[in-house]
């Protein structure tokens, strides 16, 4: 089936979509962004991202293309269009078509785009197994809570990682405390039992499944410290996780090659996932079709 992409108040065919060759995201990155999970046709925390795009706007001063309401029917209408009852929501806005100069254009026109596509989020083995990370220098800018297209640090990280054969990179400050995942907020539990996350700053992105799970966390009673956390604190931890729009909370079970706690996934990570997606309204999209097939 042919995907449809919106772009700029059409919807228009995925393989020919285009934007402008003086767009200021391709010249500038120049615009920021939200990923949206849909999990059988639920649109999860969606509020939390369209707050969260809404804050970015303001940060760069960039105006909302579109009234919210008509962006929730437009990420609506794609995934319709594109079949999707599983998958990934992207919402790209930049400033827009300009002649290249850095200093903002007079009257921009926003340019918005809106896409779609089916996904499996985790593969069975990452839940069963957990995941690897490595870590790297954190090298971005320091406004890291405005989620900005300019990505390069990460798909840097990324690709080391992926070289590495690990899912992820988690950052480090000059201070040796993790900050978050490339694309992931990273998570680790005490051998205390005391779950615990980077403090929301301008130092990483408060990602709206972080905040989800925290406050699953307060409701369950789970004891929590939102606070830095060193490397070598999460080599010493019980168990440690990754969270964010597109695995929902993963736990990792191996940190620069060496196990984390016995090397396998733990129960706080787990319970913790069920929690996220108990708040969503749907059932597990990874473990749901293996109990299916049993
Ligand atoms: N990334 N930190 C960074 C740097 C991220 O890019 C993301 C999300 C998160 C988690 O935020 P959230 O829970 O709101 O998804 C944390 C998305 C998924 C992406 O760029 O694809």
């Amino acid at each position: 089936m042919p995907r449809t992409a919106y772009v700029n108040g059409r919807y228009v065919a995925h393989g020919g979509a285009h934007v402008h060759i003086e767009d200021r995201g391709f010249q500038f990155a120049d615009g920021v962004y939200e990923v949206v999970s849909v999990v059988d046709g639920v649109f999860a925390d969606e509020d939390g991202h369209l707050a969260r795009l809404s804050r970015s706007l303001n940060e760069l001063d960039l105006p909302w293309p579109m009234h919210p309401m008509s962006l929730r029917f437009v990420m609506r209408e794609v995934a319709r269009r594109n079949r999707v009852r599983n998958g990934l929501v992207y919402v790209q806005i930049t400033r827009g078509e300009a002649p290249r100069d850095f200093r903002f254009p007079a009257d921009p026109v926003p340019t918005l785009v809106v896409t779609c596509r089916s996904t499996k989020f985790s593969a069975p083995q990452q839940l069963e197994k957990g995941v690897s990370v490595i870590t790297i220098p954190d090298i971005r800018w320091a406004r890291r809570d405005i989620k900005s297209v300019a990505l390069l640090p990460q798909v840097l990280g990324k690709q080391r990682a992926a070289e590495a054969g690990a899912f992820e990179a988690w950052q480090v400050d000059p201070d040796g405390t993790v900050t978050e995942g490339c694309s992931s907020n990273a998570w680790i539990v005490t051998q205390e039992g005391v779950l615990v996350t980077r403090a929301a700053s301008t130092r990483i992105l408060n990602g709206i499944t972080r905040l989800s799970l925290l406050a699953e966390a307060e409701a369950a009673g789970i004891p929590f410290e939102e606070r830095a956390f060193t490397v070598e604190e999460a080599y010493a931890a019980r168990e440690a996780l990754i969270s964010s729009a597109s695995t929902f909370c993963v736990p990792v079970t191996r940190i620069d090659g060496k196990p984390v706690g016995d090397g396998v996934p733990g129960p706080l990570g787990r319970r913790l996932r069920q929690a996220y997606l108990a708040h969503v309204g749907v059932a597990d999209p990874v473990i749901a079709p293996m109990v299916t097939k049993l």
